[in-house]
């Protein structure tokens, strides 16, 4: 009975839908708390395959519920497909909820996103999914963002709307976009309203009665700590907090509340976007990973770079969240590799770094590599540790202490069955 805050140690992609899907055969609660449809948690079960932009990747386990939290930004329409999705795949959806505190993503939401990555000029790019994240969370700072609650009162939306139109057509123009009026805004939201309306709560009482009774409840994490809004390599993060510290916040669950936090971590390093990736391998050994490892994006099905595992960035990410146990996927992938690497410091000039600098100085770093010997054997039929290779075992167990806490799960393949429960 707990409760357990889910976090990509990494830079997003870490498998985190997967390790979800599998939890979550025992939870009552899975709430999504940051974050919005630049998410694609991919899980394989005996439903069929799927890439998850916003549903919570609990939603297979009929008896549980799912929440797509306060803390998150909603595209309706990609959350109506989704569920189209799954219904036409056999699942329950009936217990999705989303919370009336959430964002709303609007069309000029992505357009925007689209329109200042373009204005990024040299390396400036962040590379991002152009779902209209950060010009969403932006509105939402700027206090002048839509709550998806408030759809349900359409004389309040329109009021909040005209405010928030004023300003927006003023961005549109200055990117030669089409400007938005209230009314087109108020039929699409008058058509959300009556698709997903009944789903719109305060999902706080239900969060509060299942902390108190004890229930185990998940908390589902979007990206990763070094694409954090505070703590990532800023500028090239996402604008909301991927951490166990924003799960409090994005979820309504007290600090105090929190039992477990498993940080998802490959064994490898991967990374969509711009900025620093010290270990990034631009040879025929990163192009080897991403073919063995199919690294390419779930949502937008971009080549991912690759690279040896970062245990700099890797106790880092267990400091921030304050991991007390982890999660190492994809195993699998280095089983056919003969020499592995995982770096265990940076170099800048004349000194060595233990610890991640702010992004100016990481761009400049050079990793120091340990070198451990690969396994050269197939772990995808492996259940158990103690039938893992000794070298396997080796290389996980100097992840885990470079990661700050124990090793509770490996996944040796991508389905919900391919995991080694420690
Ligand atoms: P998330 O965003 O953290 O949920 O991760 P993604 O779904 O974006 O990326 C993880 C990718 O690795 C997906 O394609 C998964 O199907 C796949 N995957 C997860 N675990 C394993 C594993 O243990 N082995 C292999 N080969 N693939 C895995
Ligand atoms: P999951 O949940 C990997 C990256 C983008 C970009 C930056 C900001 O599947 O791990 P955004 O669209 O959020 O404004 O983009 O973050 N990014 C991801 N990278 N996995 C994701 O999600 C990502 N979501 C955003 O590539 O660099
Ligand atoms: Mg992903």
């Amino acid at each position: 009975m707990t409760v357990t805050t889910v976090v990509g140690a990494q830079w997003g992609d870490e498998g985190k839908g997967r390790i979800v899907d599998y939890l979550a055969q025992e939870a009552e609660l899975v709430i999504r708390f940051q974050g919005g449809d630049n998410a694609g948690h991919t899980v394989i079960n005996e439903y069929g395959k799927f890439a998850l932009h916003l549903v919570p990747s609990g939603i297979f386990n009929a008896g549980t519920r799912c929440i797509v939290g306060a803390g998150t930004v909603v595209n309706l329409d990609t959350l109506l497909t989704e569920l189209a999705d799954l219904e036409a795949a056999g699942v329950e959806t009936s217990q999705l909820f989303i919370d009336e505190r959430a964002h709303l993503i609007l069309p000029f939401h992505r357009q925007l996103d689209g329109a200042e990555e373009r204005a990024r000029t040299g390396d400036w790019a962040v590379g991002t999914t152009k779902r209209g994240i950060g010009p969403t969370y932006a509105d939402k700072s700027g206090r002048h963002g839509i709550r998806v609650g408030e759809l349900l009162d359409p004389a309040w939306l329109k009021e909040r709307l005209e405010q928030l139109v004023l300003r927006k057509n003023r961005e549109l123009a200055h990117f030669d976009l089409r400007p938005v009026s209230v009314d087109e805004l108020l039929a699409l939201c008058a058509g959300w309203r009556e698709q997903v309306g009944g789903r719109i709560v305060d999902t706080l009482p239900l969060i509060r009665e299942a902390v108190k009774a004890g229930r185990d409840i998940l908390l589902e994490g979007q990206l990763g700590v070094m694409r954090g809004l505070d703590w990532g390599i800023y500028p090239f993060v996402t604008s909301s907090s991927p951490t166990a510290g924003g799960a409090c916040v994005g979820a309504g669950i007290p600090p105090r509340a929190i039992d477990e936090v498993l940080g998802i971590t490959k064994v490898y390093a991967t990374s969509v976007g711009g900025g620093p990736f010290p270990t990034e391998l631009e040879d025929e050994t990163g192009e080897r990973l991403r073919q063995v490892g199919g690294e390419y994006g779930a949502t937008t099905g971009r080549p991912r770079r690759c690279g040896w595992l970062d245990g700099v960035a890797l106790g880092y990410a267990g400091w921030i969240n304050g991991f007390t146990g982890i999660a190492a996927t994809k195993l699998d992938v280095l089983d056919s590799f003969e020499e592995l690497r995982i770096c265990v410091g940076y170099r800048l000039g004349q000194e060595v770094l233990r610890h991640v600098p702010t992004t100016r100085v990481q761009e400049q770093v050079e990793p120091i590599y340990e070198a451990w010997p690969g396994w050269l054997a197939d772990t995808t039929d492996i259940r158990r540790w103690a039938d893992l290779p000794g070298n396997a075992q080796r290389y996980l167990r100097r992840v885990e202490e470079l990661a700050g806490a124990p090793l509770r799960y490996v996944s040796v393949g991508p389905e919900r069955e391919q995991l080694i429960v420690l």
